[in-house]
């Protein structure tokens, strides 16, 4: 009996660790020196092109380029706060981190690779 509940905890133990390693956190998590590349292009795709491109709902202001998401940069960093702007996702504000994260980018000069 004892066994049987020490590997049923163990399967749990495992079950929440690998979801852990998994989750949107650790994809998108603090980065200190984002680039376009390889944390806005990725954070864009995920949550903002479905409706931002040329084929999508709001193809006048599309984000699927670097020179895209420059351009509308500052929009995108009120759109993500969502206080003096319409919060962008419509489904509501992105984890803070992510939020941080495209900020920084934007301080840092916009880094492309
Ligand atoms: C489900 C569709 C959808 C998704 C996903 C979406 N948006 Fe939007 N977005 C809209 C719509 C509709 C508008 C126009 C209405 C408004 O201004 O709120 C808009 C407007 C904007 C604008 C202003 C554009 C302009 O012409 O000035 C920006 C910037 C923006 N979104 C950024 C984002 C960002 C960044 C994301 C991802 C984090 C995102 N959006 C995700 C639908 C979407």
């Amino acid at each position: 009996m004892r066994t049987i509940k020490f590997s049923l905890l163990i399967a749990i133990g495992s079950l929440f660790a690998s979801c852990e390693s998994n989750t949107y956190a650790d994809i998108f998590g603090y980065v200190e020196n984002p680039t376009y590349e390889a944390n806005i292009k990725p954070l864009m795709n995920a949550q903002c092109v479905s409706c931002h491109s040329t084929n999508g709902t709001e193809s006048g202001s599309p984000l699927e380029t670097y020179q895209e998401v420059v351009d509308y940069a500052e929009s995108i960093s009120c759109r993500l706060d969502g206080v003096s702007c319409g919060v962008m996702p419509q489904t509501g504000k992105l984890p803070q981190v992510q939020i941080d994260m495209f900020n920084a980018w934007v301080a840092q000069g916009l880094v492309q690779q």
